[in-house]
């Protein structure tokens, strides 16, 4: 892990090479507009950030793309597995990236990772502080060696809190939660995500929630009731978000029950794994 430069505030840009594949297969190179950091290499524990370099994926929406420079954090489970926590692929931005949009005022994210989404959501106008619910001190560290938040302008940095503590008990100390961001899980739509993000907004009471793979979760609620992209759909959607009990984030420009039915056909086109 590099301690003396700070790789975290250079600019994304792809290798040459994913440029040639990407004109050769047909496909884009996957080029997003958020902030990405650059990650250095480095351990801490049973985490570690590993760099990549030109690869094949998919996105969580979007079809086939060339990536390049991804960044993966991943956990050496007890059997000596290595299992992928977080990286920089086209799924986890596009599955997060409605949570920066909508993130506001006061917002509350549940698990650190590689802080990529507290990053993004720091550098929102919109969003005047960020609390961060991290359990694992190793997370915390990695990050912190990370340098991450050096490389966001200090007005942006500034609005970042750290907290060691378990999402599932956390309460809010003082001020109101405007928006809650969770994302604690290993896998997309894990079985217990619906109820412990029930559990965490019952602690946190904040004006609006989302979940990383919510779309998933409601999808799935709602094809008891219609067929995805069929005139039902909408109003089945609709009623699954009004059974989670939570005042979810359920909007987008092209409407929320047609982003489901993207998600829906890209991941069941790809497994259901971060
Ligand atoms: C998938 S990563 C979060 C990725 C993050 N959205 C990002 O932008 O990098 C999940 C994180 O949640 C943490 N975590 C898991 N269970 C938790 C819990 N009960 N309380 C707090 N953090 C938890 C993990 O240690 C891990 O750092």
């Amino acid at each position: 892990m590099s301690a003396s430069l700070n790789p975290s505030s250079l600019p994304f840009s792809p290798q040459p090479s994913a440029t040639a594949l990407a004109q050769a297969l047909g496909v884009p190179v996957f080029a997003p507009q958020w902030h990405m950091p650059q990650y250095p290499d480095g351990a801490v524990g049973p985490w570690q950030m590993k760099r990549m370099g030109v690869g094949m994926d998919r996105g969580y929406y979007s079809g086939p793309c060339v990536t390049s420079g991804s960044t993966l954090l991943l956990r050496q489970g007890s059997e000596g597995r290595w299992e992928t926590w977080m990286s920089l692929s086209p799924m986890e931005v596009e599955s997060q990236e409605l949570a920066c949009h909508h993130a506001r005022g006061h917002t509350v994210v549940m698990g650190l990772g590689m802080g990529w989404v507290a990053a993004n959501m720091a550098l929102q106008p919109s969003v005047n502080r960020v609390t961060v619910v991290e359990r694992d001190g190793d997370v915390l560290e990695l990050f912190r060696r990370c340098r991450v938040l050096e490389g966001l302008p200090q007005s942006a940095a500034a609005k970042v809190e750290l907290v060691q503590a378990d999402a599932l008990q956390w309460q809010p100390p003082g001020a109101p939660v405007d928006f809650l961001y969770a994302d604690i899980w290993l896998h997309l739509a894990e079985p217990q995500a619906l109820a412990e993000v029930q559990r965490m907004q019952a602690n946190v009471r904040a004006a609006q929630v989302y979940f990383w793979g919510q779309e998933l979760v409601l999808g799935a609620m709602a094809r008891v009731q219609a067929e995805p992209g069929t005139p039902p759909w909408p109003d089945a959607v609709d009623r699954a978000v009004h059974d989670t009990g939570l005042p979810l984030l359920a909007q987008t420009e092209a409407g929320y029950p047609h982003l489901i039915t993207r998600v829906l056909e890209s991941c069941s086109a790809r497994a259901a794994v971060r």
